[in-house]
């Protein structure tokens, strides 16, 4: 029986695309959405919610506008290249009344539970409870895409810390925190020194006594705004750039990627340095971070070993008097709506290509956007989308049961190989990588050497340029017609946001010579990388 009716679980950014997915393959989709509103994680309230994402008032994206895009809707050319959350829901809101998605979506609707039909086996058809004000109705759908996110239950390891309990000063999860008012003049213990955790500690180190950034691990420190100002992940995230990685081995870009942040500062006179090597643990951003640290607002410290009522006590046998302490100490999952079989889904044991379990009958149930890819999610969940979309529909093929199991294994190990055995890097995967691989399955990876031949300007682009999801719409299933465009003028988007001071007088000319040397390197880098490959 073909697929036709899907439920999309969540109407943040993962459930939106799928959501368009859908509708581009002819399915019917209908998305339940607890809160009253799209965007997830990106609509910042006043307060948080049990059981929604919640984000800080000054959240501001930490991948750029480029690499962050829908594949076939960038982002207007005057946004900045990283954005204030509040930017990020603007774009949204234009993408759903772009795409017409609004209608699909069921406001206040919170999917309770998730279950098999008696007749699975032969229909691969799913009951679905959803609770809309109080009142529960059910459904029946063909195909399941569960886009409920994972940042939303936060980890609160109290057990961890002891004498906690005794503390009587307050003490709460980044979950909570909104914005620095409050905080002023008082001294306070960040825990963590994750993405959250850093930022926050930076924001308050503004107006508070006295910062400390407590951590157990130190962290990789890199920046969001990278050499000559580019946006990071456009510099570092292209297929040049992977395609290298590829030949040098991993304690060889280790060494590089370590100098390069440690010329910035030396993270050991900063307290930062960690244990590990840079690729095994996820870098935190922290633009403002060693501004903070050198004036003395923000003090680097070990765990904190022991509360007391009010003051901490670190590792290192220092002891402060503390007024506020912040978890910055993660999330967990939960997927408590399905059934027993997926408990482990999310954790350790994980799904063929972070998308489908292996153990069903019939392939009708997705999960999107429940990974971590160093970079983008919108890009990443989106592909996820049109993979699972094709898969539902009898497009594409899974292989077998045996294979995906093996397959699961194969990448478990190579990434517990690679990454340390943290919560926050059991779903980690690397980005032009993942996405390949993806891409590869619906047949609309880009192939750069017949392009080459055909539109060699293009083809410089894809290769060298940040690999920006336009790429991904160039051909195959799904095409647009934008793209090539979209790809040609990404390096102008970039620039036009900051460029806001047009200067007027003659610009030292740039010879013609050097502009022949450089394109003359490209091609010959391009072809020697071709010759390696084949
Ligand atoms: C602090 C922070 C900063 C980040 N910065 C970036 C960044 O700069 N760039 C980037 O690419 N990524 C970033 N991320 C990752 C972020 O998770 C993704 O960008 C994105 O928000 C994930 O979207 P999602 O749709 O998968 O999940 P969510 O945004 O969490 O949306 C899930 C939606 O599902 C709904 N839902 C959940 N369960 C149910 C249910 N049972 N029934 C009905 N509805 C349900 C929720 O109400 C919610 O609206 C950041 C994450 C955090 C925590
Ligand atoms: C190098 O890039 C080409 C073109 O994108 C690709 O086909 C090839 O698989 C890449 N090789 C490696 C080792 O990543
Ligand atoms: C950082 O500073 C320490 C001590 O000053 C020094 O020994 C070390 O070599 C420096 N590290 C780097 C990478 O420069
Ligand atoms: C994976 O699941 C199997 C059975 O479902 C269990 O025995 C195993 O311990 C799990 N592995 C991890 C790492 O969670
Ligand atoms: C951006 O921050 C989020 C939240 O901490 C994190 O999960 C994600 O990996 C970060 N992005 C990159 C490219 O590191």
């Amino acid at each position: 029986m073909p697929v036709k009716r899907v439920a999309v679980i969540g109407a943040g950014v993962s459930g939106l695309s799928a959501i368009k997915c859908c509708l581009e393959e002819g399915l019917e989709p209908t998305c339940f959405e607890g809160s009253n509103d799209i965007g997830g994680l990106w609509r910042y309230k006043e307060k948080s919610e049990v059981g929604r994402p919640a984000i800080y008032r000054s959240l501001t994206c930490n991948t750029s506008k480029e690499m962050t895009a829908f594949s076939d809707y960038p982002f207007p050319d005057d946004y900045p290249n990283y954005m204030h959350n509040s930017k990020m829901m603007e774009y949204l809101q234009m993408y759903v009344k772009h795409f017409e998605l609004l209608k699909h979506i069921c406001f206040l609707s919170k999917v309770c539970s998730v279950r098999k039909r008696s007749d699975f086996s032969s229909t691969g058809q799913w009951d679905v409870v959803v609770d809309t004000d109080g009142k529960q109705e059910s459904y029946i759908f063909d195909g399941i895409m569960v886009c409920s996110g994972h940042y939303t239950y936060p980890n609160l390891p109290l057990k961890d810390f002891p004498g906690i309990r005794k503390f009587k000063r307050p003490y709460f999860h980044t979950w909570e925190y909104k914005n620095p008012e409050k905080f002023s003049g008082k001294r306070i213990v960040v825990i963590g020194i994750g993405n959250s955790g850093a930022d926050v500690a930076c924001e308050l180190s503004h107006v508070a006594k006295q910062v400390f950034l407590s951590t157990r691990r130190g962290a990789w420190i890199w920046n969001r705004v990278w050499d000559n100002g580019n946006p990071m992940d456009t510099v570092l995230f292209t297929r040049f750039y992977n395609n290298i990685s590829n030949w040098l081995t991993t304690s060889v870009i280790n060494n590089w990627a370590e100098n390069k942040l440690n010329y910035k500062f030396n993270h050991t006179n900063f307290g930062v340095q960690p244990q590990h090597r840079f690729l095994s643990h996820q870098p935190t951003f922290g633009d403002d971070m060693p501004n903070c640290i050198i004036s003395g607002r923000l003090l680097v410290k070990p765990n904190v070993m022991e509360f007391t009522e009010n003051t901490a006590i670190f590792e290192d046998g220092t002891e402060e008097e503390i007024d506020v302490v912040i978890f910055a100490t993660g999330y967990t999952f939960d997927f408590s709506f399905l059934e027993d079989d997926f408990k482990n889904i999310g954790s350790q044991n994980s799904t063929y290509k972070f998308v489908f379990p292996p153990f069903l009958e019939k392939p009708t149930l997705a999960f999107i956007g429940i990974l971590q890819p160093v970079g983008a999610t919108i890009p990443t969940s989106e592909l996820q989308s049109r993979w699972a979309v094709r898969i539902f529909k009898g497009l594409n093929k899974l292989p077998s049961k045996k294979y995906m199991i093996a397959d699961i294994k194969r990448t478990r190990g190579k990434l517990d190989k690679q990454f340390l055995p943290s919560p926050r890097d059991v779903n980690r995967v690397p980005y032009v990588q993942y996405m390949d691989e993806i891409a590869s399955e619906i047949g609309v990876k880009p192939n750069v050497f017949c392009l080459f031949l055909r539109d060699p300007k293009l083809a410089l682009e894809v290769f060298f340029g940040p690999c920006t999801a336009y790429q991904y719409r160039l051909q195959g299933p799904g095409k647009w017609a934008g793209a090539r465009t979209a790809i040609l003028t990404q390096r102008e988007r970039i620039i036009k946001p900051i460029k806001t001071r047009v200067l007027y007088h003659n610009q030292p000319p740039s010879s013609k010579l050097s502009w022949l040397l450089g394109t003359c390197l490209s091609l010959a880098l391009f072809i020697f990388v071709f010759l390696m490959n084949r």
